[in-house]
């Protein structure tokens, strides 16, 4: 049977993500967001493009959480940007409020689901979603680690002119200033990057993608960047729908992984049909541990504020 997949949110992110997910016919679709007719017109929309496109798979927009019943994988992405004038702890607060109440009602209707956290600031969000679904952590996870990874890969690829696919690269921590790019595992084409790159320029490339999203914000001004987060969640979706058991930065809950318990943070970890199979540990450079202990203690601060 075809799987199911609800996405919380029809903005810029959920949009694009049901775009994606439907033109890789990886699963029917719901789209559910608290405007009305927002869902609705954009699912039809893109079942309108599916004659074109050659998909046939179910999309339907709604407002109503009954729709999303029985969903195989639920994605969170409804939640409000950061405006002018508004603290990252006023922001935390909101979308605290939203993912609280959006959560609840999707894993009621679907207990069963996988549930993926794209609402920022991602650490305390995926924390929130965990304790209230109450869902097993195995199937708990943030997306933040493929999409910083994928900006650390892609500065590294221009500034070396290769192909992007051939430069491996990871980044773990929160998904903040404090994320963790991973100097010790960059490789290009197996070749690690310090033979390949000053590490003055490798700096560089690790202080851009630590801004990474910032710097789309800027340039936007309305908003923040959906095409690669949307693409990072597809690559997760179908690791966990086609069990391919892909390692994959991701945020996952820890108890005691990397000397850091009762915390979602950024780390390898296996997906497969199960969700999380694995939280892989990878041995780091003392600096790159304690970088991660420094990531880990921003988003205790944080999650400490809503305190769930
Ligand atoms: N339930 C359902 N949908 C909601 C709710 C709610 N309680 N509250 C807000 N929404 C919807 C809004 O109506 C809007 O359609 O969430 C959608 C958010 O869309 P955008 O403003 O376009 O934001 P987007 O760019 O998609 O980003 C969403 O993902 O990457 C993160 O930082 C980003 O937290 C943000 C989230």
């Amino acid at each position: 049977m075809r799987k199911k997949v609800t996405v919380i949110g029809a903005g810029n992110v959920g949009a694009t993500l049901a775009h994606r997910i439907v033109d890789k016919q990886l699963a029917d679709v719901v789209v559910i967001d608290i405007l009305e007719g927002v869902p609705q017109g954009k699912g039809l929309d893109l079942l309108q493009a599916g004659p074109i496109e050659g998909y046939d798979v179910k999309i339907k927009g709604t407002n109503d959480y009954q729709d999303t019943a029985n969903s195989d994988l639920v994605v969170m992405t409804a939640g409000f940007p950061r405006k002018p004038g508004m603290s990252r702890d006023d922001l935390l607060k909101a979308n605290f409020e939203v993912v609280k109440s959006a959560v609840e009602q999707a894993a009621k209707s679907s207990p069963d689901a996988i549930l993926i956290v794209v609402t920022n600031p991602l650490d305390a969000m995926v924390q929130t979603a965990y304790r209230v679904s109450g869902f097993p952590k195995n199937r708990v996870i943030g997306m933040a680690g493929i999409l910083d990874s994928a900006r650390y890969r892609t500065f590294i690829a221009e500034a070396l002119n290769v192909s992007v696919q051939d430069v491996h690269g990871l980044v773990l921590g929160g998904h903040g200033d404090t994320m963790v790019p991973v100097p010790s595992y960059t490789t290009v084409a197996g070749v690690p990057i310090s033979q390949l790159m000053p590490k003055e320029q490798l700096d560089k490339i690790i202080d851009r993608t630590r801004k990474g999203g910032g710097e789309i914000v800027a340039l936007l001004k309305t908003g923040s960047a959906y095409y690669a987060p949307s693409a990072a969640v597809v690559q997760m979706i179908d690791a966990i729908f086609n069990d391919r058991k892909k390692i994959l930065p991701c945020a996952a809950y820890l108890e005691g992984e990397y000397g850091i318990k009762g915390l979602f943070v950024g780390v390898p970890v296996k997906l497969g049909a199960k969700g999380i199979e694995q939280i892989v540990e990878i041995k780091l450079t003392p600096e790159e541990q304690a970088a991660l202990a420094k990531s880990a203690a921003a988003v205790k601060e944080l999650v400490e504020i809503i305190a769930v």
